[in-house]
């Protein structure tokens, strides 16, 4: 069988890492994935990604935002580390950081984001709580490219999540994580074949 090319990436967390799961168990179902991940990495060391991570034997780094002065000091050690590790693709996978401008244009067309809304609705960090609260029919999730404007940069795929009568915010946060962990793998791997 022909080598398949290989897209090296970085998935950045902060938190439980469940979207860094699907995307690990997704690449270890299928040995034509066409991507790799060669580095986790968490802005918080107590993140429970990383065990995830280390669970699988891919390699972690904690690049902890509280040791900075700034935004731009904190992108830049990130910057460094990723080029450290040869990356192509960075996905943020609950990663809570906005990251700088001059970090996005660095990385242009190469960083991914999932997002718990159907954008462009319900932007921001409580986005499954705003449409809750808002009485939507359904909302539902979207991987975007990530521009320096947050949570606008445009749209690769998005899944539809029904809000049925009888949902509460915790049916609706559930049924949420499913939806994100079959569109993040799937779209991420659609991303890099049209790059390769
Ligand atoms: C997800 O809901 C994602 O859409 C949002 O942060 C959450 C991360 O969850 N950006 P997890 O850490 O992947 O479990």
């Amino acid at each position: 069988m022909a080598d398949i090319s290989k897209s090296r990436i970085a998935i950045l967390v902060s938190g439980n890492g469940s979207n860094l799961q699907a995307i690990m168990d997704a690449i270890a179902a299928d040995t034509t994935f066409p991507a790799t991940i060669v580095r986790v990495i968490s802005n918080k060391a107590e993140a429970y990604a990383l065990e995830r991570a280390q669970m699988a034997s891919i390699p972690t780094h904690v690049i902890d935002h509280t040791a900075y002065a700034n935004r731009d000091a904190f992108d830049q050690a990130l910057h460094n580390q990723l080029i450290k590790d040869k990356v192509d693709v960075i996905c943020l996978a609950g990663f809570m950081r906005l990251l700088t401008a001059s970090f996005v244009n660095q990385w242009k067309g190469k960083i991914l984001n999932i997002h718990p809304s159907l954008l462009p609705d319900f932007k921001g960090a409580h986005a499954i709580r705003d449409a809750f609260e808002a009485g939507v029919s359904h909302t539902g999730c979207t991987v975007h490219i990530v521009t320096p404007e947050m949570d606008a940069g445009p749209i690769l795929g998005q899944y539809e999540v029904e809000m049925d009568a009888d949902d509460t915010l915790d049916t609706i946060e559930t049924k949420m994580h499913q939806a994100e962990h079959q569109l993040y793998p799937a779209v991420l791997r659609q991303f890099i074949e049209n790059i390769q």
